[in-house]
């Protein structure tokens, strides 16, 4: 495994290239992705920067989990072949400007509650993109609105990389795996799996039985039940074109429901087919 923490270190790959961004704090969701880009390419590039541009809170760029040892350490074990671990300004030597448009992907759930990630998400991507160039990338579908922004863009842009999705890993208890996790209190770890619980039976019991409207107030009220958790949104919305749906009766092809969950300082988020 070759360290670069210089773009031009990124040299000598073998036939088709697989990439897997990251910022660190790896867990069981980065290795699964890990292990999609390994059986599907035959040189695979992690990169691990956390990127400020995404961070509309300065306080939770600050507070975001840095483990850079223990990650290059599981990468190491996993077979990478590069991981690609830049300073800041190796990713942006002025400051980046560009205004991304989604074609309206990031004015709803994530894009409304926290501005400017998605355009600081387009930023990094698209720059890693450049740098690395790869054939596919790898992205988790926990981060539902990402993946669909970043195809957006990838097209957009006329890229030629094959955007690859990949499915929520989660814990035995349920919870969605995510390095914001390590940040909770033993006491909010406890209450968090109550998000997926209540979703994922919401999913069974309430489609089609109650009206939208009241289904996302249902499941905000049984998540809030939990007095550790405190929902910011609870969204059913088209698996494609991510447009809230206002009735069941709407043609907006396959649902999900979208949740983004306070646990004290934590912010969670999670979707399931709905
Ligand atoms: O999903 C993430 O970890 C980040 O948003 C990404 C895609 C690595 C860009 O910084």
């Amino acid at each position: 495994m070759k360290l670069c923490r210089r773009a031009q270190e990124l040299a000598a790959y073998r036939g088709t290239v697989g990439f897997v961004p990251t910022m660190g704090a790896l867990h069981e969701g980065h290795l699964s992705l890990v292990r999609a880009c390994r059986s599907a390419c035959d040189t695979t590039v992690v990169s691990i920067f956390v990127n400020p541009t995404q961070f509309n809170d300065p306080k939770d760029l600050e507070n975001y989990p840095r483990t850079e040892e223990a990650d290059l350490a599981l990468l190491e074990e996993q077979g990478v072949d590069f991981v690609f671990a830049p300073a800041v300004d190796e990713i942006y030597p002025t400051p980046d400007t560009r205004v991304f448009d989604f074609g309206g992907l990031d004015r709803v759930m994530e894009g409304e509650h926290r501005p400017g990630h998605f355009n600081g998400v387009g930023q990094v991507v698209s720059r890693l993109f450049e740098i690395v160039r790869p054939n596919r990338a790898f992205f988790g579908e926990k981060d539902f609105q990402q993946l669909a922004i970043i195809r957006h863009m990838t097209a957009q842009l006329g890229l030629p990389i094959e955007i690859v999705g990949c499915p929520i890993v989660r814990d035995v208890d349920g919870l969605a795996r995510s390095s914001r996790n390590t940040l909770l209190s033993p006491e909010h770890r406890a209450a968090a799996p109550r998000i997926y619980a209540v979703l994922a039976e919401a999913a069974e019991s309430l489609r089609g039985k109650v009206s939208i409207p009241e289904a996302k107030r249902i499941i905000a009220q049984r998540i809030d039940a939990e007095p550790l958790l405190r929902t910011e949104y609870i969204e059913i919305a088209s698996a494609d074109s991510l447009q809230p749906a206002a009735d069941w009766g709407q043609r907006l092809g396959e649902l999900r429901c979208f949740a983004a969950v306070h646990a004290g300082p934590v912010r969670l988020i999670d979707n399931v087919p709905f």
